[in-house]
């Protein structure tokens, strides 16, 4: 299981509480791989992170980080410049240095491109994730928000295999199943990732915030079907759509991404619910909508 950074530091006093309470909550709970990026806080997520590793003896050696670069934000580095995405070599490498120091740690483990890049050269691209592995600086690579044409180009640019491509997949976002990716990933041995896996919150508890993507998401007919395996089960129905998407066989990794320890240790629980072949196609037809065909 993983756990997600992005919401742990709106501001730095949350940082130095929720945020770290959320991280400390993940950690004691058995969350192994911890997920940032860059721009995830305006930079406080990694800052925060670093400042509960430099607190907690023996973190580092026991966790996993997994950073993401190639987001820019407007008005960086000038007044005038456009939100944009960036996968030149010298962006590539500048942004996973400013990730290090923040992180305080020498290597990052799986560092990730963030969305693609319209005007991605896989050679240049190559160029500095072969620079990055051979200074020590990152250990793996992968990307996010790929489609698998988008993933193949730059493997084939690369002598080093791609191991994740972290997309969105949910019981509201089925999208990976039926565009290739999920096939993708059980070809090539890339594992999936999954963003927002209860989508922002929809499927359990409700959500504070979503993506602009998110907001037309119509989860009714999958939150009864939850609701119902919930008193079947005796399990809250944010684990039952975790463990939804644990069940796929390409070996899918759940980013949790809750700020309150009680749901980060209710999303821990979901690898111990094992769904049954016939819950889980259940949930499936609700989540479409319409009986298969
Ligand atoms: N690669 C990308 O493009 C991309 C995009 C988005 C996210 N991500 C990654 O994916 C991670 C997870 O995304 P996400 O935060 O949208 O995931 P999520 O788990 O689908 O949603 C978490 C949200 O749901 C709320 N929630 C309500 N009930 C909950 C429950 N029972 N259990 C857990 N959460 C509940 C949480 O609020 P409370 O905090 O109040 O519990 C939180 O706001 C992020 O942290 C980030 O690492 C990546």
């Amino acid at each position: 299981m993983a756990y997600g950074c992005w919401r742990i530091a709106d501001t730095e006093e949350l940082g130095r509480s929720v945020g770290r309470a959320a991280i400390l909550a993940a950690y004691e709970a058995g969350y192994t791989l911890f997920d940032h990026a860059d721009i995830y806080c305006g930079g406080r997520a990694e800052k925060t992170f670093g400042d509960v590793l430099r607190e907690v003896s023996g973190m580092r050696a026991s966790v996993l980080i997994a950073t993401k670069c190639g987001i820019r934000l407007a008005g960086e580095p000038r007044p005038e410049a456009p939100f944009r995405y960036d996968f030149s070599a010298a962006h590539i490498v500048w942004s996973c240095e400013q990730s290090l120091r923040r992180l305080g740690v020498a290597t990052i483990d799986l560092f990730q491109l963030h969305r693609p890049d319209w005007l991605m050269n896989p050679a240049e691209v190559a160029a500095a994730f072969a620079q990055l592995r051979q200074q020590g600086k990152v250990r793996e690579f992968g990307v996010s928000n790929f489609r698998p044409a988008q993933l193949t180009v730059l493997q084939r640019a690369l002598d080093f295999p791609l191991v994740v491509n972290q997309v969105e997949i949910s019981l509201a976002n089925l999208s990976t199943f039926i565009d290739g990716t999920l096939d993708q990933c059980l070809a090539e041995r890339v594992t999936p990732m999954a963003w927002s896996p209860l989508a922002g919150g929809l499927l359990a508890d409700g959500a504070r915030r979503l993506l602009p993507s998110q907001e037309k998401y119509r989860v009714e007919r999958v939150g009864l079907e939850l609701d119902e395996l919930a008193r079947v089960r005796g399990s809250p129905r944010g684990t039952l759509a975790l463990a939804w998407l644990l069940k796929h066989p390409a070996g899918i990794v759940p980013i949790v991404g809750s700020t309150k320890p009680e749901k980060i240790r209710e999303g821990a629980l979901a690898p111990q619910v094992e769904l049954s072949r016939e819950e889980w196609y259940r949930l499936l037809e609700s989540a479409r909508g319409e009986r298969l065909p």
